[in-house]
């Protein structure tokens, strides 16, 4: 699978603008377009032990430079002539019709004051000219209106977001609930006055039900306190609005979106499943639906470890700025390499023909940059979301601002916590009232999706004292 992305850096000056962005933009597209194809044993996606994926070297020689070996399983092999014979119509239709279009379009003669100009060519990887107004919008106290938490459940936003992005990202988003009300009084040691001249930070966390994840979220939510100009995008995986969750983030008062945005079905009986891909395209979508041009994006998982120096590291990202992970796969560690303040390269275990082959939470992306990128996306594909996603906005490697002393600290961790599958206690329901802590506990583990209480099924509740168990009726009845 020799590549222009595998030659010595002096060798592929010419080769780092992109020049497969075409094959790419067919690649999400079709990706895209083929939702519904089955891409688990058939395609050869296999699981690895480490958590990541890995693909049949079949897979993998098509996903990598998208060269000559997406052109044949696109096109089909040499040798198909009824094909051959439609390309050359089409090439000779084509720019007929490109002729008759820049004849008679009103646009072609204005096209600069056209509103929202797009390249005709514009597609996922290609760059929209966007006048300056836009990206100078400031999102700043002004513009941030206080209002309570509202719970919008089941209000489905898709139609509004389809018409901007050209393409809905999530089809069955749901805004639960939002706040853009800071209710800290101070961050660090400072007023929260003193920081309203920072861009907002937009941290995306997919989350999913399970019994790790109230705990997952009470620790980020902690961590998230001391970072000051945050919004926090909650995407929970599931069909519907928790509100128990809706509370809790609610409770932290910094100002959140808390969605729904469930992973399409037909993805989630996969194995690998794309993790936290429905609710990263429902975020994506909320950006683009509010028009923000001022800011940076971050993807933080909800199990992740975060050092709050990582914040004022991206705070002022231009573009895409990149640093190293820690806990990634069989090195321990993922992340750019750098030499002169220059990223140069990637290291990371997993390479699978990925041109960035780096973790989720190892880049941070400028609104202002992404904006000019329409096609914006980050298809189904477990393993390659990261790859994907950045190809998705025309990075370059030059343009890499890397952080973190120049990729020497690090200042996020892949931690990840053990799964289990909630528990069911067996515990009378007559015991289940007011006498005792009991009832009041269980029906909120349950809210939690931690743990249920039952009278038939699970293991018998040992309650004891001074080291000895007695029977329910001892202590509760
Ligand atoms: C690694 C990367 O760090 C993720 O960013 C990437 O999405 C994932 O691999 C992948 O490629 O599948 P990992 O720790 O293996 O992450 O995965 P999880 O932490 O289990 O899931 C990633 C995110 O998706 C989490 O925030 C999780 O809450 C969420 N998720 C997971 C869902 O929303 N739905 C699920 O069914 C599973
Ligand atoms: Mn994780």
């Amino acid at each position: 699978m020799p590549s222009a992305h595998y030659q010595p850096l002096e060798l592929r000056a010419d080769h780092d603008h992109n020049d497969d962005d075409d094959d790419v933009v067919d690649l999400i597209e079709r990706l895209d377009a083929e939702q519904h194809e089955r891409w688990t044993s058939e395609t050869g996606v296999q699981s690895q032990s480490n958590g990541r994926i890995r693909y049949h070297p079949q897979l993998a020689d098509e996903l990598p430079s998208m060269g000559g070996g997406m052109a044949a399983s696109r096109y089909g092999r040499a040798g198909n002539s009824g094909f051959r014979r439609f390309v050359y119509i089409m090439l000779i239709l084509l720019p007929v019709c490109f002729l008759i279009y820049f004849v008679i379009s009103p646009q072609s003669q204005d096209s600069e004051d056209a509103d929202g100009d797009v390249d005709p060519h514009n597609g996922i990887g290609k760059r929209r000219h966007i006048k300056l107004s836009l990206t100078t919008t400031r999102l700043t106290t002004a513009h941030y209106h206080p209002f309570h938490a509202t719970i919008i459940a089941s209000k489905s936003t898709h139609g509004s977001i389809r018409s901007m992005m050209g393409h809905a990202l999530n089809e069955s988003l749901h805004i639960c609930s939002e706040s853009h009300e800071d209710r800290r009084l101070y961050i660090g040691d400072k007023p929260r006055s003193a920081y309203a001249q920072l861009p907002v930070i937009y941290f995306v966390t997919p989350t999913y039900p399970r019994r790790e994840q109230i705990p997952e979220l009470t620790r980020l939510a902690y961590t998230l306190l001391h970072v000051p100009r945050l919004h926090w995008l909650v995407a929970n995986d599931r069909e519907g609005c928790d509100t128990f969750l809706d509370a809790q983030i609610n409770g932290f008062g910094i100002p959140y979106t808390h969605m729904a945005s469930p992973m399409p079905s037909e993805f989630r009986k996969a194995k690998p499943a794309p993790r936290g891909v429905a609710n990263r395209r429902a975020a994506l979508q909320w950006l683009h639906q509010h028009n923000l041009t001022n800011g940076v994006l971050y993807f933080g998982d909800d199990d992740n470890t975060y050092d709050l120096r990582l914040f004022s590291e991206i705070r002022h990202t231009q573009r895409v700025s990149m640093f190293p992970v820690g806990l990634i796969a069989e090195y321990a560690i993922s992340g750019p390499v750098v030499r002169e303040g220059k990223v140069v390269a990637f290291l990371d275990s997993w390479v699978a023909g990925r041109r960035w082959p780096v973790d989720m939470a190892g880049f941070a992306v400028s609104l202002s940059y992404m904006a000019q990128y329409p096609n914006v996306n980050m298809p189904y594909k477990p393993g390659y979301e990261e790859d994907l996603f950045l190809r998705s906005i025309g990075l370059h490697i030059d343009q890499i601002e890397p952080r973190g002393n120049n990729c020497t600290e690090i200042l996020v961790w892949h931690t990840q916590t053990k799964n289990k599958k909630s528990a069911v206690v067996r515990l009378e329901n007559r015991y289940m009232d007011e006498r005792s802590n009991l009832g009041a506990l269980f029906r909120l583990l349950e809210r939690m999706g931690v743990a249920r209480a039952s009278e038939s099924e699970g293991l018998v509740a040992t309650i004891s004292k001074n080291g000895k168990s007695k029977s329910h009726a001892y202590f509760l009845s």
